[in-house]
């Protein structure tokens, strides 16, 4: 084995990717339950929506192997990687649709779920924007995506787990410390002030998803006096 490592994956990529593993779990499990789970549900969808903003701010800001322009699959990467000629580090041209199609569908997962409705008692943070007709088509889009998000996520993981055995490349080691075994330049750039400005920027779209710069919906109407005989 070779002693030589280099940094792949920065600290903000690991965390998202843990969280991001933490929370969709959850939010899957309350889904299916619903009934008294079902607050969970939306929070840990807020969550997740801060968690993809800041993700997307990273591959615009972060350092050298979470930026999107470093794994984008152009044609041209796609050709190398399939006659076994790419060497680069990070995400593999392949590889690469599965990342961005999973950030795409937990987009729409998480928007979808922002107008729902259980039919019961609780209704997504904006649902107030949409109304009940509306409301019930994107709560049957959001039920039909979470099926595509299954076969997404075991396709993911069925990956990993491919490159583990066959390829014996082992990627959750480097997704867990940030290094990885072999030649290759570490990561640069994406330092505190561009993390902070990528954080800011997801608790700001988190703020305008959870609907509390709504005004508030008004009081429901006095009770009927009950008169005195
Ligand atoms: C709810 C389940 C999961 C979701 C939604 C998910 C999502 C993602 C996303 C969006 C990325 C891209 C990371 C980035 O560039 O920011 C990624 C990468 C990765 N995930 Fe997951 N993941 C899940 C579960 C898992 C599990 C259980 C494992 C470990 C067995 C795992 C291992 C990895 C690894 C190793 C990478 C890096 C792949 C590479 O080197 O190209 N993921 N995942
Ligand atoms: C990526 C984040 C999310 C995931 C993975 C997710 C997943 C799920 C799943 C698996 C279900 C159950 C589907 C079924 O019964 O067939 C569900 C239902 C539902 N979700 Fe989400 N959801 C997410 C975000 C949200 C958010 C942010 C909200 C609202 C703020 C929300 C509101 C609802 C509602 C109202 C239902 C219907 C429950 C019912 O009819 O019993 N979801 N979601």
């Amino acid at each position: 084995m070779s002693d030589k490592r280099f940094l792949v994956w920065d600290l903000p990529t690991r965390l998202f990717h843990w969280l991001l593993v933490l929370c969709v779990t959850g939010s899957v499990i309350s889904g299916l339950i619903g009934g008294n789970l079902i607050d969970w549900h939306g929070c840990l969808g807020l969550a997740i929506v801060a968690l993809v903003t800041f993700r997307l701010a990273w591959g615009l800001i972060g350092s050298t192997y979470a930026r999107f322009a470093q794994f984008f699959p152009t044609p041209a990467r796609l050709r190398n990687y399939l006659a076994g000629r790419w060497q680069g580090a990070g995400h593999n041209p392949l590889g690469a649709f599965s990342v961005f199609g999973l950030l795409a569908l937990l987009l729409f997962q998480a928007g979808s779920g922002l107008f729902a409705n259980d039919d019961i008692a609780f209704t997504g943070y904006l649902y107030d924007l949409v109304g009940k007709e509306l409301s019930d088509r994107l709560t049957g889009w959001h039920k039909l995506s979470a099926n595509v998000l299954f076969a997404l996520v075991s396709l993911h993981v069925g990956a990993i787990v491919f490159y583990a055995h066959v390829k014996k490349d082992n990627l959750v080691k480097p997704m867990l410390t940030g290094w990885q075994d072999g030649e290759g330049v570490s990561a640069r750039g994406g330092g505190v002030a561009r993390f902070i400005a990528a954080a800011l920027f997801a608790a700001a779209v988190a703020f305008g998803a959870s609907g509390a710069w709504m005004p508030p919906p008004p009081p429901p109407p006095p009770a009927a006096e009950t008169p005195a005989w």
